[in-house]
């Protein structure tokens, strides 16, 4: 079937966090909110109706994944990604942020230390810092427009750590964002590799966040960590879920995939009693979104790639001041708003005040975040041409 998503759907008044979570995320209410990872397109029609099947049935109580859920991630992870799975590894969670609580839990001691590659999707931040453990940043280096890592400073990092604690590194772990939130890069295989060369012939693990897989611009492939070779497969966790590519946030599913057996009995260890099982609707949901949803996607990518078209054409003609980095995956663009020459609290107050847009600040993705701006492009086009009107109108006020 064919979709319509420049149709605006209110969502109002639905307890929808995007829109009804304006007021207490931001400082006033009549903001276009282009925010929070959550796409304003209705999800894909046998999803919906699946549900309502599934719906009909009057009886909610404890549910299995069953067969078919499981055997849909094997199948999707196999045929998007030629990684091939067995069951046992696949375990089930609400979310990946709290998977990846429990996982680093499950990997170290209070105490020990996580790497991240600021600026990265803050909540990674919390899930260190709550765990006990202390954060080793190895921050990523805008060149020429677009982002890297930092191999030898990631090196570095454990030789540091290594000769002040006598040998043994603190550093049990890297959250690798693979695609990256909020730069947009989907690392290639060669970057992948060098990576987890340094990561693991150092004994860390890599926790693959992966939850944007899917959302992929034209010509660009997402490799999974795990299928760089078995060595590398051993010494991971994938988290992964078809909720920012489906759209299903609110039914809250993830699928965590461990092969190694010792590291994913610490996991099922930890997890066991505090983080629960997906709701019965959630496996519903990610079994049809795997097996029948790719007609919607392909549709949803193509409305994607010409929005970010637009918003390329209209930011290069007519807000060069702000430049964005040309995102490879996701649909959130980080935009470089440094050129206008305002501090984080100018910058801020400038959007929501003034342009009356709700962004998301770069600097909650971490220090290298200032001057930029996070700009979820998941919404009608008419939506992003009133924000891209609204923000070039207030930039040319600024010059005066
Ligand atoms: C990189 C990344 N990981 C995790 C999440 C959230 O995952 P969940 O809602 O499954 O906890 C997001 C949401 O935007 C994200 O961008």
């Amino acid at each position: 079937m064919k979709y319509d998503f420049n149709q605006i759907i209110n969502r109002k008044k639905t307890n929808c966090l995007k829109w009804d979570g304006i007021s207490s995320y931001f400082e006033c209410e009549d903001l276009l909110p282009l925010w929070v990872a959550d796409m304003d397109f209705p999800v894909a029609q046998p999803i919906v109706d699946a549900l309502k099947k599934r719906a009909a049935h009057p009886f909610y109580g404890y549910t299995l994944p069953g067969k078919g859920v499981i055997e849909s991630v094997i199948d999707r992870m196999w045929k998007k990604f030629k990684w091939k799975i067995k069951p046992e590894w696949i375990l089930f969670t609400p979310g990946v942020v709290p998977a990846l609580h429990v996982t680093v839990r499950s990997l170290t001691q209070p105490g020990d230390e996580i790497l991240l590659q600021e600026p990265v999707y803050h909540p990674f931040f919390g899930v260190v810092k709550n765990s006990g453990c202390h954060i080793i940043n190895n921050p990523l280096k805008l060149v020429k427009g677009r982002y890297e890592m930092d191999y030898v400073n990631l090196e570095s990092k454990f030789h540091k750590n290594t000769r002040r604690l006598k040998n043994k590194s603190r550093i049990k772990a890297i959250i690798f964002c693979n695609p990256h939130n909020p730069v947009g890069r989907v690392w290639e295989k060669e970057e992948i590799k060098k990576m987890g060369e340094i990561v693991i012939g150092n004994g860390a693990v890599v926790i693959s966040d992966e939850i944007h897989c899917e959302i992929l611009f034209k010509g660009y492939e997402h490799i999974s960590f795990a299928t760089i070779s078995p060595e590398f497969e051993q010494n991971c966790i994938v988290c992964t879920s078809p909720s920012k590519t489906f759209n299903l946030a609110g039914l809250e599913v993830s699928a965590i995939i461990i092969p190694n057996d010792e590291i994913r009995e610490r996991y099922i260890n930890t997890q066991s009693g505090i983080v629960p099982l997906p709701n019965l609707f959630g496996y519903t949901a990610l079994e049809v979104a795997y097996k029948q949803g790719d007609e919607w996607l392909e549709q949803v990518m193509s409305y994607l790639q010409e929005n970010l078209e637009f918003l390329k054409k209209y930011f290069t003609s007519r807000i060069p001041q702000i430049k964005i980095i040309e995102p490879q995956g996701t649909y959130l663009i980080w935009l470089d708003c440094r050129e206008l020459g305002l501090d984080n609290e100018s910058l801020k107050d400038f959007m929501q005040h003034k342009a009356r847009v709700g962004l998301e600040d770069g600097y909650i993705f971490g220090e290298k975040g200032s001057g930029f701006m996070r700009m979820n492009i998941a919404c009608p086009r008419i939506i992003l041409e009133q924000a891209a009107e609204r923000i070039e109108k207030q930039v040319s006020l600024l010059k005066k």
